[in-house]
């Protein structure tokens, strides 16, 4: 079964790397020597599409399929359980082709009964597959992932990329819950943004470059050596957000992703006008290298250190955050101006 193979190699060569972060440092938060906040004023409460969040974390897509991604689940569940926050599974194909290995899955479901699970799939889904993907797991929103530069790399990729668009404006037509669509660490841009809010997305996850990079796993996978022009190949997670957000215009949520795992980095998306962040890549290598209760300990830092900056910027909101003045410098400013990106509209 080469796609339950794929799921486990995928995990055991992501532990192989050490896990990287997303380069943020052209963004600069101002110091606000007089907040006027006390520390315990300062909340991380805020909603999305609809759920109510205690924080604007959440763990994003990574397994399912196999018995080792069953443990992960359930291990990474638990995480989300004790720390409150949402929880992604990985690609569920799997399950749909060989009910089987649907308790990889819904074990998700059965350690957070309460939990907001969110679905996942590939762009080539269809409507009728997110139903029953939404169903297994009695999902609160549907992640659907485009991953073009993985197929290539892979030895096994489907490389037909037509009509993607097209299946998922009928996914998010037929869907009863939000549809949120996201990379896998290449990024999204304006042009492409605009079109997947037009076709009906109701967030977007920019997954850009930074953290997880899915050219050197299936790189590793299948032996081939790819040159490291094409190693390094999509948008950055900091330029993939104001891309986004310059599309989404203030109307279509707008998820950061992609080497988020830094209370700073979050904090810099959240001010630039992200409405939450996903973590992948690190809190698997936690989970396995170190034990569930340090990446309990990691999650509760970041929300901690968030806080922490916060006040610092004079915010006891994450909307106030929002309107935290913000420098802009660097390659991240050309950026910026060669696209005719402001952030002020967006914020
Ligand atoms: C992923 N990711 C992913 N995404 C998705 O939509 N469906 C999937 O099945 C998977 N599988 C998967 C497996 C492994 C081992 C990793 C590390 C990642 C991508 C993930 O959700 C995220 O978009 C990227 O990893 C970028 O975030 P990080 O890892 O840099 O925090």
């Amino acid at each position: 079964m080469p796609r339950l193979n794929r799921k486990d190699e995928h995990i055991i060569i992501r532990l192989k790397q050490k896990p990287s972060l997303a380069d943020f440092s052209d963004i600069h938060f101002v110091h606000n020597c007089l907040p006027e906040i006390d520390l315990d004023e300062v909340t991380l409460e805020t909603s999305l599409l609809g759920m109510e969040l205690r924080s604007p974390l959440f763990i994003n897509a990574l397994t399912g399929g196999t018995p080792l991604s069953k443990r992960i689940n359930a291990a990474l569940a638990g995480v989300a359980r004790e720390c409150g926050l949402p929880m992604a599974v990985g690609s569920q194909m799997a399950a749909l082709e060989n009910p089987l290995v649907e308790d990889t899955f819904k074990v998700v479901r059965e350690v957070y009964p309460e939990g907001l699970i969110w679905a996942n799939l590939g762009s080539y889904a269809t409507p009728e597959l997110a139903q029953r993907a939404i169903e297994m797991i009695d999902a609160a929103a549907l992640q659907i992932h485009l991953n073009v530069p993985q197929e290539l790399a892979m030895k096994e990729g489907d490389c037909r990329f037509r009509g993607t668009l097209q299946r998922i404006k009928a996914i998010a037509a037929a869907a009863a819950i939000p549809v949120i669509v996201k990379e896998v660490g290449f990024g999204i841009a304006r042009e492409q943004a605009r079109l997947l809010i037009e076709a009906g997305a109701a967030a977007i996850d920019v997954s850009g470059r930074g953290g997880t990079n899915f050219l050197a796993i299936e790189g590793r996978r299948s032996r081939r050596r790819l040159s490291p022009e094409i190693l390094s190949w999509g948008l950055p997670t900091a330029f993939s957000l104001v891309e986004t957000l310059d599309a989404a215009a203030g109307k279509t949520r707008v998820i950061a992703a992609g080497g988020m795992f830094s209370s700073l980095n979050i904090a810099k998306a959240l001010a630039m006008g992200a409405d939450a962040v996903g973590i992948a890549g690190h809190p698997l290598y936690l989970l396995l290298k170190q034990g569930r209760r340090a990446l309990v300990r990691a999650i509760k830092k970041l929300e901690q250190e968030l806080r922490l900056i916060m006040l610092m910027t004079g915010s006891s909101t994450l909307e106030e955050l929002r309107r935290a003045p913000l420098v802009i410098a660097g390659f991240t400013g050309d950026w910026m101006k060669q696209r005719n990106i402001t952030l002020a509209e967006h914020r």
